[in-house]
């Protein structure tokens, strides 16, 4: 007899660890199926999940019942038995009731790529909000799917007391908690989503950076280390409820803040990115993005490729792309980051364990604004605090002249945008003087 799924309710999906994969060919299927597959390998491999086996069926179109034929599903019982796997993941989507009919026939555990990555995602999610994302999503996937092997969900949640109402069944409780929950998680999303906007509305005159790349790229690494050392009042800003917008150099003027966002993964299901969208919501704001990538990785390219997908996806190609091929020091080839380098115009190879390179990595975000900024001369009066203010947090005084008894003079360079906001006191170049004339 094949072993229980390993469960652990709340923090994990019922998911055994030893899997059967399984891919279903269509005529007209657009994505490539052999990397469909090949992902979903390296995926379950990331849960610590060894893949015995892959089993592929083409058909002419999915069986509404279990997907695969009712055939196929008993050969996979026996497949299971024979390879000592005790779950079976799928590389489509299921329906709660396909999930329950091969859960029936083969007697383990089933998976589809969307519980997979839910899981990836929750064991990933590091902010509050994230977190809060990951488990509502996880939790509307969960609800339909509570029967069979997924009744165990909630069986051992904690909180003591295990009120069940008159008639109500254990999976009847499990629901209404799991519900109970989802409506409280929302609230707190939506506070998320009010605090976001107000910031981001905060943060309009700041340049911003995302990081972006497919999911064990090492943004989150990058991102520690390229902030660890900065101020911490700067960041204490930034650092309310979504902790993953930091200040990068605080000397910088318009400080340059830098997020991290998911990990990209091929296909990632329309439901989750809606899940994710004001995480997201950030790549869209950014004012250029950091791809990160793993250059240790033999898939890199195809992860690159599936990374520039979602940004297509998401709306966000247009956008200007810094490449930053991480992961160096795990790589043999010696001759790839010379090609690499070749071959991107805005890229650096490095290695986030690297403190030097990171040092570097600074600076080649910090000039790629700089390289943005224009020139001009100021004249304020010295009792407009308001204007003052703004040109001491928003631009990167190169001189000031305080010997005029009631005016300053400054040369400072700023954004196009913060010197449109300044126009009234900016004093024209004899360029635009000619112009004007
Ligand atoms: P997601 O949250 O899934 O998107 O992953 P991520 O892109 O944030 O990756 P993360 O920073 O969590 O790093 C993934 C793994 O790669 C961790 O074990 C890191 O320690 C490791 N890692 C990151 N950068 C480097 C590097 O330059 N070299 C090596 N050898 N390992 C690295």
């Amino acid at each position: 007899m094949s072993e229980t799924p390993l469960l652990d309710p709340w923090d994990q999906l019922p998911i055994g660890d030893k899997a059967i994969i399984v891919g279903v060919h269509l005529p007209q299927s657009s994505s490539p199926f052999v990397e469909d597959l090949e992902e979903l390998k390296a995926l379950l491999k990331t849960l610590g999940v060894e893949v015995r086996d892959q089993v592929v069926q083409n058909r002419q179109k999915l069986n509404p019942a279990c997907l695969i034929g009712r055939g196929k599903a008993l050969e996979l019982k026996d497949l299971v038995a024979q390879k000592g796997a005790n779950m079976v993941v799928f590389d489509r989507p299921l329906s709660p009731p396909q999930m329950r009919n091969l859960e029936k026939l083969i007697g383990v555990a089933i998976l589809d790529r969307t519980g997979v990555i839910l899981e990836i995602f929750s064991h990933h999610a590091r902010t509050s909000m994230a977190k809060t994302q990951v488990e509502i999503a996880r939790l509307e996937y969960l609800l339909p799917r509570m029967t069979g092997a997924w009744t165990h969900f909630g069986r051992q949640t904690g909180g003591g007391v295990r009120s069940r109402g008159m008639g109500e069944t254990q999976i009847e409780v499990d629901r209404r908690r799991a519900r109970e929950r989802m409506s409280r998680l929302r609230q707190k999303l939506s506070h998320f989503d009010k605090e976001g906007r107000t910031r981001r509305k905060a943060r309009a005159q700041e340049w911003k950076v995302a990081l972006v790349g497919y999911t064990n790229s090492g943004k989150t690494t990058l991102m520690r280390m390229l902030t660890r050392s900065q101020n911490r009042e700067e960041n204490a800003l930034f650092a309310t409820l979504d902790t993953n917008i930091k200040v990068l150099d605080p000397s910088t003027r318009p400080k340059v803040l830098i997020t991290d966002t998911v990990g990209f993964i091929r296909n990632l299901p329309h439901k989750l990115i809606e899940s994710f969208k004001s995480t997201l919501q950030e790549v869209l704001e950014a004012d250029v993005l950091v791809h990160v990538v793993d250059v240790s990785h033999e898939n890199y390219r195809e992860q690159m490729k599936t990374t520039e997908q979602v940004l297509k996806d998401l709306g966000a190609d247009h956008l200007p792309v810094l490449y930053v091929f991480n992961k160096v020091d795990a790589l043999d080839d010696m001759i790839l980051p010379r090609i690499l380098m070749s071959c991107y115009k805005n890229a650096m190879v490095i290695s986030a364990h690297r403190p030097s390179d990171i040092e570097q990595l600074r600076e080649f975000v910090v000039e790629f604004f700089a390289r943005n900024l224009k020139h001009a001369r100021l004249l304020v009066k010295a009792t407009d605090h308001a204007t003052m203010a703004t040109i001491h947090s928003h631009c990167l005084i190169l001189e000031s002249d305080y010997s005029q008894e009631d005016t300053v003079l400054f040369h400072l360079q700023a954004t196009e945008a913060m010197l449109a906001k300044l126009k009234d006191h900016v004093i024209p170049d004899h360029a635009q003087l000619a112009e004007q004339t």
